[in-house]
């Protein structure tokens, strides 16, 4: 398995939790399986946000890694897989910037830039201005990938686009074996991943919401608020398990409503709210953002 250096242009909590998750999987002391990464460049804006993330790197790992600022270009020269990890808005200054074409020739690109498509980013790259000092570049192999924050523990539920033709198989296994590396990986053809990255990030960001209100309601009736947050993760993790058995959301409700219960009190008072259906809409306003900002 040939051994490839790893580029990340732009590292912050999405780049870091990818970053991190990988090296606590893949490059533990015990880790001896072949892998298709042997090394990491990450570059950063600003010379902090590079001291921030060399700081945070564990010393078995520090080996590994270059961390540089304001070296977008070099980067991109020095990996053999580029990771952009940006903000989708600058992706025509990172990526128009001149010598990225020639920088990124051939190479595999691993777009997590939410809402851009590979074609977009492809044109951006081919229309960059040369380097006149370069070989003739050859165009990049761009794919799209959304991981999400549980990266970091090993619990991101990573979406990767359906690769264009200009993706080979080896590219497409060694994106694949870095995503695994880091939580679970489902392939959806393009039209499906704008609707999938929502739904992730709203899984995070949303379901906060209804854990926050719980506690609230908890420490109101006299509880320590972390004895009430022990006791939701762990129903979190149960209510995981049995939706993982295959048990419908609705069977697992009706399940522990008992006749007279308290359970049932709590449900009729979220559906009198309309909560269910303001989960649906939060998705479809989400959705429509995406689309119109495409
Ligand atoms: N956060 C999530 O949950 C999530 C989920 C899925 C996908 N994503 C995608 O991940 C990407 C990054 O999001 P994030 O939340 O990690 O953002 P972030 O924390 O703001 O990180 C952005 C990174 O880009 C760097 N950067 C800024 N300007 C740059 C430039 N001109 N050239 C190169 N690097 C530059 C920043 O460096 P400095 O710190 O030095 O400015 C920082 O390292 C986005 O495209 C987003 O759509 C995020």
């Amino acid at each position: 398995m040939a051994s490839q250096t790893l580029g990340f242009v732009g590292c912050g909590n999405m780049g870091g939790a990818v970053l991190n998750g990988i090296l606590a999987a893949a490059f533990t002391k015990t880790s001896t399986e072949p892998k298709p990464i042997s090394g990491f460049i990450v570059c950063t804006k600003t010379a902090g946000s590079a001291a921030r993330i060399k700081s945070s790197i564990a010393a078995e790992h520090q080996d590994l890694i270059e961390v540089v600022s304001g070296q977008n270009v070099q980067t991109m020269r020095d990996a053999d897989i580029v990771v952009l990890g940006c903000k989708p808005f600058m992706a025509e200054e990172v990526l128009g910037e001149r010598g990225v074409r020639e920088a990124l020739s051939g190479k595999l690109v691993i777009s997590m830039l939410a809402g851009q498509s590979c074609e977009n980013l492809t044109r951006i790259i081919k229309d960059a201005p040369g380097d006149t000092h370069a070989p003739q570049a050859k165009d990049p192999a761009v794919m799209k990938v959304i991981p999400n924050m549980g990266a970091q523990f090993g619990e991101s539920m990573t979406i990767i686009e359906t690769p264009s033709d200009a993706v080979s198989q080896s590219m497409a296994e060694t994106a694949e074996w870095i995503f695994n590396q880091i939580g679970k990986v489902k392939f959806l053809a393009p039209e499906q991943t704008g609707l999938a990255t929502v739904l992730v990030g709203a899984t995070l960001a949303t379901l906060t919401l209804p854990i926050e209100g719980l506690l609230d309601g908890c420490v109101a009736e006299g509880f320590k608020r972390a004895d009430a947050m022990e006791m939701v993760l762990q129903g979190i993790r149960g209510l995981s398990a049995l939706l993982e058995s295959g048990a419908h959301p609705a069977v697992v409700r009706e399940s522990i409503s008992s006749p007279r219960g308290c359970t049932i009190q709590t449900l009729l008072s979220l559906e009198k709210a309309g909560t269910r259906s303001d989960f649906a809409e939060a998705m479809i306003r989400g959705n429509k953002h995406l689309k119109e900002n495409m």
